[in-house]
């Protein structure tokens, strides 16, 4: 069965790449490589002994991608592809909504003339903003605050329009993702931006590694376990089987829009994950207590039973494992994937 994977070369879309493989189905992938590089593919063909069909092709680029739905019978679209970056967001509103909302509408667009109509999406924690309180349940009331999340949003209430229309035949799965690290236990593949991480887990691993001096922690004076940020972390190999069993749901299911947290349920704070670190890694992390980062949080972490119960998935790996893994990765490619 043909899975349309956009953004197949990224971080989750690559794992995700090797787990749709592992459970029968033919993921067929779609990139432009702006924030991936072709190495991440050979390393996935070469960890599952299997050429991927991949076009290095531009979502927004309806040409270019209507020829590849012409070579393909998809079953799916899996769209990974788009932009992340908070802080860039707000300095770059349109390339942000035209990356993320006007390339998932052409997206959608050819999937409705091609009649492919089973579409999960990549949506995240960030929709939920500030929360009210913890752990979020998919109830909760959704905001958000820069253009990122805003776009996460729009492509949501697009969804769920589009499966609210008269004689509506779409699928849709909104997945929100709380905060994915570690990396696939070979080690060959794992997260690998570009320039100084925005992220904790990859600055972590890059002090680790003696490429960044210190760790800055962003604020000790929230209302936490120790006053720093808590999160949900979650292992992105966990992430990746989520997408394989949300597949299987709608392929199962009737016309309608999903929408499931992708978490653990378990907060981490900064503290305690930087423990960790050092603990899988045998590395110190030298820190400095910083000032909060604007925009920044107290805790998000999810209630993960709708997961459970409806698609049978929960996380599986400890917080032990995800640092482990992503010191695997970081530490047998200090440079990612150059
Ligand atoms: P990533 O940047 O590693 O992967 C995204 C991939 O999409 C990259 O390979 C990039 O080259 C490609 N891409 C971007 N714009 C494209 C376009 N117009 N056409 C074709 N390809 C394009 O990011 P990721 O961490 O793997 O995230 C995947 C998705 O999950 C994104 O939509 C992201 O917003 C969402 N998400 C990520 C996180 C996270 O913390 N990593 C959390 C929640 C949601
Ligand atoms: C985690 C914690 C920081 C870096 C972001 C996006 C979100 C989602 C996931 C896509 C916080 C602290 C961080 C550092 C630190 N992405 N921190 N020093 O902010 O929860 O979520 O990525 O959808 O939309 O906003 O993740 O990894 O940046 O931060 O102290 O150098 O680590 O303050 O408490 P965040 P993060």
């Amino acid at each position: 069965m043909d899975i349309l994977v956009t953004g197949g070369a990224g971080y989750i879309g690559s794992h995700a790449v090797i787990e749709l493989h592992k459970a029968g189905f033919n993921p067929v992938i779609v990139d432009n490589f702006s924030n991936s590089k072709e190495e991440a593919l050979r390393r996935v063909n070469e960890l599952c002994s299997k050429e991927f069909t991949f076009y290095r092709t531009d979502v927004r680029d309806a040409v270019a991608l209507s020829e590849v739905f012409a070579k393909h019978q998809f079953a799916a679209a899996i769209h990974f592809a788009g932009l992340k970056a908070v802080g860039e967001s707000c300095e770059q509103p349109l390339n942000y909504y035209q990356n993320n909302v006007a390339g998932t509408m052409v997206l959608l667009e050819l999937m409705a003339q091609h009649a492919v109509h089973n579409f999960i999406f990549s949506s995240s924690a960030t929709v939920y903003g500030d929360p009210d309180s913890v752990p979020i349940n998919e109830a909760a009331a959704t905001r958000t605050t820069n253009p990122y999340g805003a776009s996460k949003l729009m492509v949501e209430d697009i969804s769920r329009d589009l499966c609210l229309a008269p004689n509506n035949a779409f699928k849709v799965c909104l997945l929100r993702y709380f905060n994915p690290i570690g990396a696939h236990h070979s080690g060959r593949i794992g997260e690998d931006p570009n320039g100084i991480p925005n992220n904790l887990l990859p600055y972590v691993s890059q002090v680790a590694v003696g490429k960044l001096k210190r760790l800055q922690v962003f604020g000790d004076d929230y209302d936490t376990v120790d006053g720093t940020g808590v999160r949900d972390y979650i292992h992105v190999v966990d992430l990746a089987k989520g997408h394989v069993r949300a597949l299987q749901y709608i392929l199962e299911k009737p016309a309608d829009c999903y929408t499931f947290n992708l978490g653990t349920g378990n907060g981490y704070s900064v503290l305690e994950v930087v423990k960790a670190f050092e603990q899988a890694s045998g590395k110190t992390v030298p820190y400095d207590i910083a000032l909060r980062r604007a925009g920044d949080i107290a805790a998000c972490f999810a209630d993960a039973s709708l997961a459970k119960a409806e698609l049978n998935w929960q996380a599986e790996y400890s917080i032990e494992r995800m640092v482990s893994d992503a010191w695997r990765w970081q530490s047998k490619n200090p440079n990612g994937y150059e």
